[in-house]
């Protein structure tokens, strides 16, 4: 086959908190990708990563008291735990701070500014710092984030910027010549009608509001602005600009590149220019997929409901997850996700369709022949539909990919076959034959056909799941690992003779769907402890309470400090002491009318001069301002000098 390379990536996650169970969805998908094409024979790079510069991160580390490297590495490191998680098969991992990177980054501005694509001009406009996008008015929603919804602020800098008008006919010709560029075509449309066809506008490119970005080499005080960093990264990570660029000769330009709908006109607008001012390919494909959705909308940390990845893992394996996004998931469209309709999945063709066959053909084998597979004898007419349907399936499956990595096709397909083998489990009653002594032969037919089916789906479950795809050929007894290639189910029919079939546990568990639901909504409340814990942060414990000694005192004299209008010195008796007390309660209170109350006394305050005068502790109130203020008193009388507690 001719040049069988593939080139694949998802988009660099923002290091700036924990992914939830939506932000799983690229990658898996990629990883599913990436996984058929390895098996298809093809020499893949599968690359992903983390897009650790901007205002965000920046401030994000500030709150948190660290420096945005220090922020960021903590980010990576859970991120790559995730990866490692849901098994994802990545061959690199770029960080937008690793120095190469930056290095091609800075080469990259240098080059397009040299070649007169990037200008310097002013930028105003508003920003939403958490997407780290600016808007014009008109692109506001209700004033803030059409993204988002947050507050946005209104940004003036100095800023360079990418020609990008220089580049759009050649972007139109892209979108006419290739017609397969960016799937799905919805969102094609919804690019050429919103930003194409009314010509796209000069986009900013570096910044100088603050510092946590790649610094541009000509211009000190400018960082590139997170698009151009981060995009740059599917090259960089190949050695573009580098002295050892043979990956990215190997593999660029991409394959496909998988992102998700709320980065498409970065991807298929920007990108592809700065690529063409680079002189560069374009990528083949952009595939951009929808949102996993709650209750309909956009599952969001922000919004409290992001899933959390690591509860359905942990509590019902990973192939289960990865079988429900790949099967439910928002592959082009918006897709919701619930806990009735994954468990209800799960159950219904994990546990029964594919568990049940698994589990009833390795239960006849054993019973009946020992455990081993016996070679199958004669076809009957009952045979054909489940073998015809099996030599098709490995076809199937990879058009399916082949034709918009259409992973939910490629599933239906395998498990088209896992339900017919069950089909033809009832259609043949191999509990009858096994009665029969004469009818031996056509039972062992029976269950090879059954066995071979097995492997088949098993084999092509590879692509899509990590361990189920091994626990089958385990109960097969398939140890080798000939029997476990495309090459291998393209013709029904292998020698499965050494093969001694094992009864191992179920490959899935039936779930009891009350049970789990209530589970669940447990677990959402173990997750919001997080939450609670990041409020926590905000309050103070009781022993600082308790720190902070209150009294009651009572007022002995009060005169207006001169030259000042709200000052008062108040000499407060404390029972044992008589201390004053400057404050500011003259536009409510006159002097007169404060002698004889009794106040409120926060008595461990640092004494401070004020006008001159040593003020010994703080008299509480209330107040919207110095013109409307209610003095704290008690509604009984106590001695003065009496704790508040
Ligand atoms: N850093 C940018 C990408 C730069 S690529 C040069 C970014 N990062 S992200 O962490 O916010 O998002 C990573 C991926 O997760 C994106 O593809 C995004 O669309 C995807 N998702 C985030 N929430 C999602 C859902 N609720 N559902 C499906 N995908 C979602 O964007």
């Amino acid at each position: 086959m001719e040049n069988k390379k593939f080139y694949v990536t998802t988009p660099i996650y923002y290091a700036s908190g924990n992914l939830h169970l939506g932000h799983t969805y690229s990658t898996v998908y990629a990883d599913a990708i990436a996984r058929v094409k390895r098996m298809q024979g093809y020499d893949v790079f599968f690359l992903t990563g983390s897009d650790e510069h901007g205002q965000k991160i920046e401030r994000n580390a500030e709150k948190a008291g660290v420096s945005p490297k220090q922020f960021t590495d903590k980010i990576v490191e859970k991120m790559k735990d995730l990866w490692t998680l849901m098994d994802i098969s990545y061959d690199k991992f770029i960080r937008t701070t690793d120095e190469d990177h930056k290095e091609v980054v800075q080469k990259i501005f240098t080059q397009l500014y040299e070649q007169g694509d990037i200008y310097k001009s002013k930028y105003e406009g508003y920003y939403c710092v958490p997407c780290e996008s600016f808007f014009t008015e008109a692109q506001l929603t209700e004033g803030k984030c059409s993204d988002c919804g947050r507050e946005v602020e209104w940004t003036t800098e100095e800023s360079y910027f990418f020609k990008s008008s220089k580049y759009q006919k050649q972007l139109e010709k892209l979108y006419k010549n290739n017609p397969e560029f960016l799937v799905p075509e919805s969102r094609k449309n919804e690019m050429l009608n919103s930003f194409i066809k009314e010509g796209v506008k000069d986009v900013c490119v570096s910044r100088t509001s603050f510092t946590w970005g790649v610094p541009i080499t000509f211009d000190k005080g400018h960082v590139s602005y997170v698009w151009v960093d981060a995009l740059s990264n599917y090259i960089s990570a190949l050695g573009y600009k580098k002295d050892d660029d043979t990956l990215f000769e190997k593999f660029w330009p991409a394959d496909i590149q998988f992102i998700g709908r709320d980065i498409t006109r970065f991807h298929v607008i920007i990108w592809p220019m700065l690529l063409m001012a680079l002189g560069l390919p374009m990528p083949k494909q952009i595939h951009s997929h929808g949102f996993l959705t709650q209750k309909g909308e956009r599952m969001a940390k922000s919004k409290g409901t992001g899933f959390d990845p690591y509860v359905l893992v942990n509590r019902y394996g990973l192939d289960a997850v990865r079988y429900y996004l790949l099967k439910e998931g928002p592959r082009l469209d918006d897709a919701g996700y619930s806990n009735e309709r994954f468990l209800n999945t799960v159950n219904a063709d994990l546990a029964n369709d594919l568990g049940n066959l698994v589990s009833r053909t390795t239960k006849m084998v054993i019973n009946s022949f020992d455990s081993v597979i016996q070679a199958p004898d004669k076809k009957e007419k009952i045979d054909k539909e489940l073998l015809n349907i099996a030599n098709e399936t490995l076809k199937k499956v990879s058009t399916a990919i082949d034709n918009n990595s259409n992973t939910q096709k490629a599933l239906n397909d395998i498990f088209t076959l896992i339900r017919r083998a069950n089909k033809y489990i009832d259609e043949t009653e191999p509990w009858l034959l096994a009665k029969d002594e004469s009818k031996k032969a056509r039972l062992a037919t029976v269950l090879y056909n059954l066995c071979e089916s097995i492997r088949i789906a098993g084999v092509l479950l590879q692509g899509f799941l990590t361990k189920t795809p091994e626990k089958i050929f385990t109960a097969l007894g398939i140890t080798d690992d000939s029997l476990k290639t495309y090459e291998s189910v393209k013709k029904f029919g292998a020698d499965l003779s050494d093969c001694k079939v094992e009864k191992g546990k179920n490959l899935f568990n039936r779930l009891k769907l009350e049970d789990e639901i209530k589970f669940l909504a447990l677990e959402v409340k173990e997750e919001k402890k997080e939450e609670i814990s990041k409020m926590e942060e905000k309050f103070i414990t009781f022993d600082d309470f308790l720190k902070v000694e209150m009294k009651s005192g009572k007022v002995l004299t009060c005169e207006k400090i001169e030259n000042t209008d709200k000052l008062l010195k108040i000499l407060v008796d404390m029972g044992d002491h008589k201390r004053t007390i400057v404050s500011g309660l003259a536009l409510t209170y006159s002097a007169d009318e404060m002698v004889g109350k009794t106040v409120v006394v926060v008595t461990n305050l640092a004494p401070r001069k004020m006008r001159g005068i040593l003020s010994e502790g703080m008299i509480l109130a209330v107040g919207e301002d110095d013109a409307n203020v209610g003095l704290l008193t008690l509604d009984k009388d106590f001695p003065a000098g009496t704790l508040v507690e």
